[in-house]
This record gives structure tokens, C-alpha cells and sequence, in this order.
């Protein structure tokens, strides 16, 4: 019998490259194998909610691998359990989750793929609660669920960041500064230590290990008496000093997660510049961390991801995410890989690595 008739797919939460090829490789069988009618969902779960979908055809679909963002349209800012209307008393919450089942009645899908990071994780936790069939697909740049070794995006993004390093080294050097580099991350280092390591910054600073100022200022300070006129600093966005908190660029009570990150860059190196008095420019590499074109490792994941996620809705496996272990692709119930965000284990192998070859952490 086939229990792929109709099938949905949606990519929630901020983009990340990767996510056309996770609509390719699910969408592709999908039609070939099980001549399934595929509904794309319009910007995430707001589209859900507001029921703006169309089907994809197989050209729509076709070539799509290498192209970054999502041919679906993303959005934060659409929970449907807490799904943001604007009122006259400002920004109110309401559980809109009655329609979205609606519309998944009317569409009458047999599963729905809902691609995105811990946020829509919980999302497709609520609903395989009330007895909907989702499976999950784990994408972010943060490499921060758990139960996955690896998320897609983050290859690609990491990727990025070392480049950007990279070139700041030539220019740090010509000019003799201190290049101070915020990378993103949200509240796990991932992307800061691995770039940071990639790229050979002499100092990098993670939330998983708040920092002191001096040792930051000192090790720069020890480097330039040593003739080493200049250094990089990478900092992830959700890095914090031992004493002081977190710096937030923005608040949205729109967001599934309302707290936008930014900032901390601009601190440490107004911090650096005043305390050591070498000259210090800061960098911010935001959003070009999510664009462009995937890596090949994040186009072959998401391929393996997507292909393996519609095996599991044929056997049934409604419930359950996608996940890497090790070179192979396998499941874990929904509800596993929401327990906790994977942050970096501050004994990680490649901190200890970092440490040996000089690179100071802050601490
Ligand atoms: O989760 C991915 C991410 O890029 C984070 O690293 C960052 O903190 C956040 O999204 C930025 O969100 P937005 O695109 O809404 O500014």
C-alpha cells in the first residue's frame, strides 16, 4: 500500500545552505519512487498556519543542489503554538496550531518533512504529540542539536569563516593590527573554535568558556613584545566575559527565540584597543555565513538526510529526525533530540589541540 501519497515539506527557522538539496532528495524518490503529489509549504511555519503551499513540480526541483537558500521560503518567526499577531496593545501570542492542522487535513497529507534546527525540532515534537505524522530534518549553521553528530549548513559555514580569516590575516599583518572576527553560533561555539582553528586565530573566545579580559589583553599584549605585530581574534557571537552577560543586538517577541545576538565583537575590540593600545578593527561576518552555495560535505548530508527521511515515513517512523553518527546516516525519536542543545564539551580534542599550539581561550 502506498502511504506516500501526499507528502509536505517545509523549511523552518533561519536558512542555511543545504536546504534545496534536502528538498531534492526527498522530493525526487518521492515522485519516482511512489509517484507522490509533493506540496511545498511557503515560508515555514507561518505559511503553515496562513495555508500558503503549492505543488512542486519535477522541474521545480530539478538543479537545485548547489543553490543556497530555500526555493520554500523560511521564516522565525511562525510557531504555531505561540504564533505572534500584532494587536493594538503590541505583539501578542496565540495558539494558532488549530489551523495548521486544519490545513494538513485539507492538504491531506500523509507525512510532513519539516526541515529546520531546534526550534522546529520542538515544533514537530508538539504536533507528533497530537498524533500528526512529521519526521524531522536537522539544518543550522550552529551545529547545536543534539542526538545529530553534525548538522547541514555548518560545513559550509565554517567554511566561510576560515576564508574570512584567512583574508584578514593578510590585512592584519600589512597594517599591524589586531582583527577581531564575530562569528555567529547562537549559544554554542561550534563555528567560532572550528573557523578559529582553521583559520590559526590567536585567541578565541566561545560561550562554552567565559572569558577574562586580561587574559585576552595579555596574550595579545605578550604577542606583540614578541614581534608578532599582529593577531586575530575570533569571537562567537554568544561569548561573554566571565563577569557580564551575554550581548543581545535585539529583542523580537516575534521570534521562536527572541533574543538576537550581536555585539560582542565591537566589545572586545574597543577592549583590546584601550588596554594594549594596538590598533584594532573589528569585523562582523553576520549573514554571509549563510549564504551562497553549499560544500560538497553539507550537499552529500543533505542528500543522504532527505533520501533517508522518506525511507523512514515509508516504513512509518513518524516522530523521528534524521541523524549522523559517525559516516552514516540513521534516526532518533523527536523527543530525544530536543532534550538539551549541544553545545562544545569544554574537554573537546580540538580545544586541547588549540590549546597546545598557543591559542589562548580567554581563560
Ligand atoms: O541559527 C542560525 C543563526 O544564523 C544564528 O547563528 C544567529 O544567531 C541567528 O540565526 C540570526 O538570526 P537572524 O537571521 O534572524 O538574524
Amino acid at each position: 500500500m502506498n502511504n506516500l501519497k501526499r507528502i509536505g515539506i517545509l523549511t523552518g527557522g533561519g536558512d542555511c545552505p543545504g536546504l534545496n538539496a534536502v528538498i531534492r532528495s526527498i522530493a525526487k524518490p518521492a515522485m519516482m519512487q511512489y509517484d507522490s503529489t509533493v506540496i511545498g509549504i511557503e515560508d515555514g511555519f507561518e505559511g503553515f498556519v496562513e495555508g500558503r503551499m503549492r505543488e512542486l513540480t519535477p522541474k521545480e526541483i530539478s538543479g537545485i543542489v548547489h543553490l543556497g537558500g530555500t526555493i520554500l521560503g523560511t521564516s522565525n518567526k511562525g510557531n504555531p503554538f505561540q504564533f505572534p499577531v500584532v494587536t493594538p496593545q503590541g505583539i501578542e501570542v496565540f495558539d494558532y496550531s488549530g489551523n495548521a492542522i486544519r490545513n494538513y487535513k485539507d492538504w491531506k497529507l500523509d507525512v510532513l518533512f519539516a526541515i529546520g534546527g531546534d526550534g522546529t525540532m520542538h515544533i514537530v515534537n508538539k504536533f507528533t504529540d497530537l498524533g500528526y505524522n512529521f519526521i524531522g530534518i536537522p539544518k543550522t549553521i550552529d551545529n547545536d542539536l543534539s542526538s545529530t553528530d553534525m548538522t547541514f549548513g555548518y560545513d559550509t559555514a565554517v567554511s566561510i569563516a576560515t576564508e574570512a580569516i584567512d583574508r584578514l590575516h593578510t590585512t592584519a599583518s600589512a597594517h599591524h593590527r589586531v582583527m577581531v572576527v564575530e562569528v555567529m553560533g547562537r549559544y554554542a561555539g561550534w563555528i567560532a573554535l572550528s573557523s578559529g582553528v582553521a583559520g590559526g586565530a590567536d585567541v578565541i573566545l566561545i560561550p562554552e568558556i567565559p572569558f577574562q579580559w586580561e587574559k585576552v589583553c595579555e596574550h595579545v599584549l605578550k604577542r606583540s613584545k614578541h614581534g608578532q605585530r599582529s593577531s586575530i581574534v575570533c569571537v562567537a557571537e554568544g561569548a561573554r566575559p566571565a563577569e557580564g552577560g551575554l550581548v543581545v543586538k535585539e529583542q523580537d517577541k516575534k521570534r521562536t527565540d527572541p533574543i538576537r545576538l550581536g555585539g560582542i565583537g565591537e566589545l572586545v575590540g574597543r577592549r583590546i584597543s584601550e588596554s594594549v593600545g594596538l590598533e584594532t578593527r573589528v569585523a562582523v561576518l553576520g549573514h554571509v555565513q549563510r549564504g551562497g552555495t553549499p560544500t560538497s560535505f553539507d550537499r552529500i548530508l543533505a542528500t543522504k538526510y532527505g533520501t533517508k527521511a522518506l525511507e523512514l515515513a515509508a516504513e512509518g517512523k513518524f516522530g523521528f529526525m534524521v541523524s549522523l553518527r559517525g559516516q552514516d546516516v540513521g534516526s532518533v525519536p523527536v523527543k530525544e533530540a530536543i532534550l538539551k542543545l549541544r553545545t562544545v564539551p569544554p574537554d573537546s580534542q580540538l580545544i586541547a589541540s588549540a590549546k597546545a599550539i598557543g591559542t589562548c581561550f580567554g581563560d
